[in-house]
């Protein structure tokens, strides 16, 4: 036993309590949306549980955030549940460590590129243009719901080149596979996590069609799809089938739900201070900004960017990040044991009162370049992570955000009908518990 280790023996644990046995504090966890401010406020900024059958300590803030996005495969090693490894297959990007995910990374990187990104834009454009023309006619509507299909439609046509993926049997299959992604590993029949298994040997015997398809017809496509088709790495090697298949899967589930809580709440929040949705639409006309939207006239429009960013502040759609200790250390004092798990909190650095003074106020102007706090590159602004595993789609999240509001605002309107729940349900990401229910039309 080294000195060190000898040292770091002698140091506490963090505070907090287990909970019950086995199931630790799994459901608090999972339903209590002020889990870790409560226990915050209690313990400080460090503190230990137990979830999904592992002791966890969950570490909070701009320093915390740091200390693990720079130690990642020196102390700690991103980790998903049990049942969503199983799902995601074994060649998902997601569940790689090491060299190779650091090779992956770059190849799948490729269909994430600006020049890449930018040729996207006309199909988010047209697709949008449907949805809006669609809910138009409807009058009124549950909007969660139908901006859960419109994103799925987006990653469907891109990432495997099926129009209206949502309403064919692949969309389907995906429900039912996300309905086991956070699951019970059990695979019975009648289990969510046998059903996902199932659905995903479905969704991997049409995504090896359609790759096929393109194959035999010698037309690899110019979308993403066609984009990882070609795409090779540093040694000239190509994804083979049975990866590229994975690959798909993890980027249809990373790039849904997480971009369907975004814009609900852009249109949540929006409609809730009108004097806000005022200010975007004033610089959208100023702008004169008309089809087809680019990357490039999308720049102009500083004030909405300051908006969406402080939608993915106040309402972060991934709330935290796991990682376990494949080292024991020490952080401000405490000791985590190797194995433990640890989760990095997106939400509660969001709401840090010296980062953000009055943090439950939705005040995009908190980013203006006047404003702007310092602070923020010291890793206090985290809604796609941090470090070797930050967001592989940031900025293809960014301009789908970007095209959806801005075609939104220019020429619809929305109000929310009475008599709806909106506190929000933290599962699968945040959204208004009712749906977010609208009377909708052109302005
Ligand atoms: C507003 C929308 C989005 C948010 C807030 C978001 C957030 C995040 C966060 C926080 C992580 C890091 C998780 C961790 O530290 O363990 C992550 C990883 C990832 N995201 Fe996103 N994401 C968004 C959209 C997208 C889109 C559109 C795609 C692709 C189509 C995507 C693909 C990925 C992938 C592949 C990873 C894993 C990266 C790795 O392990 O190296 N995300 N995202």
């Amino acid at each position: 036993m080294t000195s060190q280790t000898k040292t770091l023996e002698k140091l506490p644990l963090p505070p907090g309590n287990s909970g019950l046995p086995f199931v630790g504090e799994t459901f608090a966890f999972l339903f209590d949306r002020d889990f870790s401010k409560k226990r915050l406020e209690r313990y400080g900024k460090i503190f230990k549980t137990n979830v999904f059958g592992s002791s966890t300590a969950i570490m909070v803030g701009a320093d915390a955030n740091q200390f693990l996005f720079k130690n990642e495969e020196q102390y700690v090693r991103s980790t998903w549940p049990k049942s969503t490894k199983i799902l995601l297959g074994p060649a998902s990007l997601a569940v790689r460590s090491g060299e190779f995910h650091t090779s992956r990374r770059k190849l799948l990187f490729q269909a994430f590129q600006p020049r890449a990104i930018a040729s996207y834009s006309p199909t988010i454009e047209r697709i949008t243009n449907d949805y809006l023309a669609r809910w138009e006619r409807q009058e009124t509507l549950t909007w969660y719901p139908e901006l859960r299909n419109y994103t799925f439609d987006i990653a469907g046509t891109l990432f495997m080149g099926v129009d209206n993926t949502s309403q064919t049997s692949l969309g389907h299959l995906f429900e039912t596979w996300c309905e086991g992604l956070f699951s019970i590993p059990i695979s019975l029949p009648w289990t969510k996590f046998g059903k996902a298994l199932q659905a995903r040997k479905g969704l991997l015997q049409g995504i090896e069609k359609i790759i096929r398809q393109r194959q035999q017809e010698n037309k690899l496509g110019n979308d993403a799809l066609g984009i990882l088709l070609q795409a090779r790495d540093e040694a000239g090697n190509q994804l083979t089938l049975e990866e590229l298949k994975d690959q798909v899967l993890l980027l249809l589930f990373a790039g849904h739900e997480t971009l369907t809580s975004a814009i609900a709440s852009f249109c949540l929040l929006t409609a809730q201070h009108p004097q806000i949705l005022e200010r975007i639409r004033a610089e959208l006309k100023a702008n004169k900004i008309a089809s087809p939207l680019t990357a490039e006239n999308l720049k102009s429009l500083t004030y909405l960017d300051r908006v969406l960013k402080e939608v993915l502040r106040l309402i972060p759609p991934v709330g935290g990040g796991f990682r376990e200790a494949i080292a024991p250390f020490e952080f401000n004092g405490y000791r985590i044991p190797q194995g433990w798990q640890i989760q990095y909190q997106i939400l509660q650095t969001h709401k840090e009162a010296d980062l953000y003074p009055d943090s439950e106020q939705f005040d995009p102007d908190r980013f203006s370049p006047e404003n702007s706090p310092e602070k923020q590159k010291n890793f206090g602004y985290i809604p796609f992570g941090g470090g070797l595993r930050e967001c592989l789609g940031k900025e293809f999240a960014k301009l789908e955000m970007r095209i959806f509001a801005a075609l939104l605002v220019r020429d619809y309107q929305w109000e929310l009908l009475p008599e709806q729940d909106l506190s929000l349900v933290a599962i699968p990401t945040p959204h208004p518990r009712d749906g977010l229910k609208v009377r909708f039309s052109r302005c």
